[in-house]
Order: C-alpha cells, then structure tokens, then sequence
C-alpha cells in the first residue's frame, strides 16, 4: 500500500500525468471488498479452511473478504470463474490437490488449469479419514474391507465430482482393496456428509476438517487417518498402513490463486496478507481442532507454491493415466 501511494506521489511530483500511471497503482490495493471463490458447496472442508482464512486475511488487508461457494465439477466451475475474473487481485480462488489432477482428468476445458493462475501460496496440508454411517457392520479397517470386497455391488461411497480430494481418495481405495463401489457424486463433501450422517450413504473419504467433529461425537464410525503417522486430533484413529493398506495415502493441499496477469506486486501483497493470516492464532487454533496445521511461512510463497503445484501435476499424471478414468 505505502509502495502504491510513494510510486503515485514520485509520479505526480515528475508531472506524469495520472493517465500514465497504471490504472491499478491509481488505487491503493485493495480498494474494495475481495471475494475468495470456494469451488465446492458451503459446509465442505474447503469452505472450512476458506472462511478461516478469508476473515484474517481481510484483518490485514483492512478490507472484507467474502466467501462465494461455486461448486460442480468437481470444482472446475469455480476454478474457471476465477481463471475468467478480472486480474485485480480482489478475486482470488481457494483450492486443493484437484488443481494438480484437473490438468490429467478433463481433456476438454474451457479455461486453462495451469496457464491461467498466479499462485499465491500453500495455505495448509490436510489429512483424509475413511469414514462411514454410523450403523456400517464394521469397526476396525480390516472388517471394512472385508464387507466392501463382499458388497461392492451394494455399498455406495460419497465423493464431491471427479478430481475432488474425495474422489481421489476414493480411487486409491478402491484400487487397494480392489473393490469398485458406486460412487455417488455431491456438489461437495458438505452435502455428503449430511447424507451419510442420515445413513443413506455408506462409505466417504473425507478430510479432518470435515470429520473430526463427527468422530469425537461419534455420529459416524472411523476406519482410518490417510497420513504416514497418526494425528493429535484423532490420537485412537489407527493410519491407513496400520490398518493393512499402506498403499493408501493421501494428504489434501490447499493454495490460493488469482487470475493469469494479477500483477507481481499485488500477487505479493495477497501473500504476504496470507502469511499474517497463517501465523493468526485463532486460525492456527481451529485447524488444530480440525486435524491440520497451517503450512510454513516459506510455502505460503508464490515461488514455493509453484514449484509444489508443478511437482504434484507430475506425481498424479501417470496415477491418472494408469486408472485411465477421465472426466470428459
Ligand atoms: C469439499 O470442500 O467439499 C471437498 O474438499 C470436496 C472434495 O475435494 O472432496
């Protein structure tokens, strides 16, 4: 902001003419309320960490940030509003790991999965629990896979649309267990845990931020955590590898973006407002209720969260390619 205001007083004190000066630099950013695009239905785990974020990085920014929720396609809708928005910094997306499987899974979009963001930074790296309705004949891990390689035919798994962390997870389950259920796709895992808390869906793969809540009010049962080592919010819940999958991992990342052509200098402001927000100890505080932590200062970077980002791209296109199911 100060930068902005010393680059337009040199500007008026050399007799530029304000019309020389970069539209966005005539204004301070930010200069109006923000909006964060959540690509999945409000009450999912990615609206969660959003809303989370939002509000503490609107405290640094001295302006609002409103959380709009514009799920479907597995989140793709919302991605291609914000690769469609106006670069000016005041819209900026909030997604996960399906913005580095969305570039294997649709062949046929009508925005660019890569070419159209500015990464912003890492905002958190979140755990998967494999949980089911509260009645499901089983309670450890084991029992569970028994019954799905038993009812696969019958047993049906919730996820948020193809390229959703919910879908991905689901994906590595069915390929461990070797077992394809039904899968039953929802505009996010919000919605779908309303219908598997009601028992009209049997299994869902969902984040912590989703779950734990539920876990510890035993409305629904836990098989297992999707992490290499146990996590403090669910200290009884066995990992995956304990259970007899250790090919069953997964850990949902999240990142913010704005849109292709979002100047450098705003990109680096967005980040630095999300770096404070990270360190805020009411957000640190509610992901650690939630299961998960805040990412390091130094990944909340757009260096950091580019050289991830393309890393991940490349780990999941081949999974993609060997399961050889696409979305379009
Ligand atoms: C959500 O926020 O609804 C979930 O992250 C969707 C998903 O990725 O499974």
């Amino acid at each position: 902001m100060l930068r902005l205001a010393r680059r337009l007083l040199l500007a008026l004190a050399a007799g530029t003419a304000l019309s020389a000066v970069p539209a966005e630099a005539q204004q301070a950013f930010p200069n109006r309320t923000l909006t964060v695009i959540v690509p999945f239905a409000a009450g999912g785990p990615t609206d969660t960490v959003s809303r989370l974020v939002a509000e503490a990085m609107g405290r640094d920014l001295g302006q609002t940030m409103v959380v709009e929720n514009v799920g479907g396609a597995g989140g793709t809708l919302g991605a291609q509003r914000v690769a469609n928005a106006r670069p000016d910094g005041h819209t900026v997306l909030l997604h996960h790991i399906g913005m580095a499987t969305t570039p294997s899974l649709y062949r046929r979009l009508a925005y660019d999965p890569v070419g159209g963001f500015e990464p912003i930074g890492l905002v958190t790296e979140v755990p998967m629990t494999l949980v089911a309705r509260n009645n499901f004949p089983a309670t450890t891990l084991a029992e569970a896979v028994a019954i799905i390689r038993r009812d696969q035919d019958k047993l049906n798994y919730a996820n948020a649309g193809i390229g959703a962390a919910s879908h991905l997870c689901g994906l590595l389950l069915m390929k461990a267990v070797d077992a394809p259920m039904t899968t039953v796709p929802f505009r996010g895992t919000g919605p779908a845990m309303q219908e598997l808390l009601a028992g009209r869906i049997d299994l869902m793969c969902d984040q912590t931020t989703n779950t734990t809540e539920q876990i510890l009010g035993h409305q629904l049962r836990v098989f297992a955590v999707t992490t290499q080592n146990r996590i403090s919010a669910l200290p009884n819940v066995p990992t995956s590898a304990e259970g007899g999958l250790p090919a069953f991992e997964v850990s949902v990342w999240h990142g913010l973006y704005a849109p292709k052509g979002t100047s450098a200098e705003i990109v680096t402001r967005l980040s630095g407002a999300l770096q404070v927000a990270l360190r805020d100890p009411r957000l640190v505080a509610r992901f650690r209720e939630l299961g998960t932590d805040p990412v390091a200062q130094d990944r909340a970077t757009p260096a950091a969260h580019r050289a991830f980002w393309m890393a991940d791209i490349a780990k999941w296109r081949p999974i993609i390619q060997a399961a050889g199911q696409y979305a379009d």
